[in-house]
């Protein structure tokens, strides 16, 4: 990517501090909790303990990361291959499943969170090969549309191995879905409803070797928008998290073998705030390039977003009104595609009074 463009460049409150010369000398905080699922392999097992843990780190962190997860070692070894030959391409042939207006699954070098463009690029599909989303993002708008992925024609085994992947880490996410559901008392299939027409999407992120990482973000500060994320990522590191109880950033220890849970918005929101969407963001450096993979486990674009009535009582009234979750969606699409003027849709502008 080259030199930095002033595009990239962060307000002096929201540089990192940290930032890496080389990718060990930061602070790693063992703090963000590993949680072993291999008591899940035992059907028979009380898994009281399990759901335990997994409620208080979403109370506490909102982040979690995940050992013993079942999902194959060699396909995420696969999958990371064909993804690092892709982005090797020359751009103009990348640019060839270029995202666009219209569908924003595909390839794009020129994201921006918050308005500061971000140090990397990245390459998107649906879970489904037909997702259906909101036509525009006007409210009274009910026009449909369904979208497919655009696959380049190379890595010939491209596609295949990325849908491989997709169906296993799909199945990984429900399994915890129905844990978090578990944690908080409620049935294991109480959110299953949302998702029959799920626009869940796969991305991966290529933060290449950044000139000036002191000064520019692979990501900048964000919480994810959908329900819960599941993140693969590899030895190089760079992920921070803002802890929730002073917001101080705290770094997350790569293991290649774990999976990074993190909880989203929707999920804040039902929960009424008491499971956290905790801000994250990326720092890049100036040496090694880094390599990560988030599944978006997002429901259905008809599905309305607003705090269950489990979580709600007198004493505790509901801390969001609702939203739409397929309008959310088309927004945020249409804000992260331009830099636009103001602030992008976030779940603050749908906060009770
Ligand atoms: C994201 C994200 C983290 C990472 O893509 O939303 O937070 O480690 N990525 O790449
Ligand atoms: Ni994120």
């Amino acid at each position: 990517m080259g030199v930095l463009d002033e595009a990239f460049i962060q307000a002096p409150e929201h540089r990192p501090k940290t930032h890496l010369k080389h990718s060990d000398d930061y602070i790693v905080s063992k703090e963000i909790p590993t949680i072993d699922l291999s008591s899940l392999q035992d059907p028979h097992s009380d898994k009281t303990a399990l759901t335990t843990e997994i409620a208080e780190a979403c109370m506490r962190w909102g982040f979690f990361q995940v050992t013993n997860h079942g999902l194959s070692l060699d396909l995420k070894s696969r999958v990371e291959k064909t993804m690092a030959d892709f982005f090797s391409l020359p751009l103009e042939e990348k640019r060839r499943v270029k995202r666009d207006e219209v569908n924003p699954m595909g390839y794009h070098d020129g994201e921006h969170t918050k308005n500061v463009r971000d140090w990397k690029e990245i390459f998107d599909f649906f879970l489904q090969d037909s997702t259906t989303v909101p036509a525009s993002t006007v409210p009274e708008d009910t026009e449909l549309r369904k979208l497919t992925n655009p696959w380049p024609q190379n890595p010939s085994d491209f596609r295949e191995t990325c849908q491989e992947y997709a169906r296993e880490v799909e199945k990984l996410a429900f399994k915890l879905l129905e844990l978090i559901s578990i944690s908080l008392g409620l049935p294991g299939d109480r959110f299953t409803g949302y998702f029959n027409d799920q626009t869940s999407f796969l991305r991966f992120n290529h933060y290449p070797p950044c000139p000036n990482p002191e000064l520019a973000l692979g990501v900048g500060r964000h919480a994810d928008a959908g329900v819960i994320t599941v993140l693969a990522q590899d030895n190089v590191g760079g992920l921070q998290v803002s802890r929730r109880s002073d917001g101080q950033w705290i770094s997350v220890k790569p293991n290649p073998d774990a999976f990074i849970i993190n909880i989203g918005n929707c999920m804040q929101v039902w929960t009424n705030d008491k499971y956290w969407s905790a801000e994250h963001r990326v720092v890049v450096n100036s040496s090694k390039e880094r390599f990560s993979m988030p599944f978006f486990l997002f429901p259905s674009h008809e599905v309305n977003i607003e705090p269950l009535e489990e979580f709600i009582t007198e004493d505790n009234p509901p801390c969001y009104k609702k939203y739409n979750w397929g309008k959310f969606f088309a927004a945020r699409n249409r804000s992260d595609y331009k830099k636009l003027q103001g602030e992008s849709i976030q779940i603050d502008h749908f906060k009770a009074a």
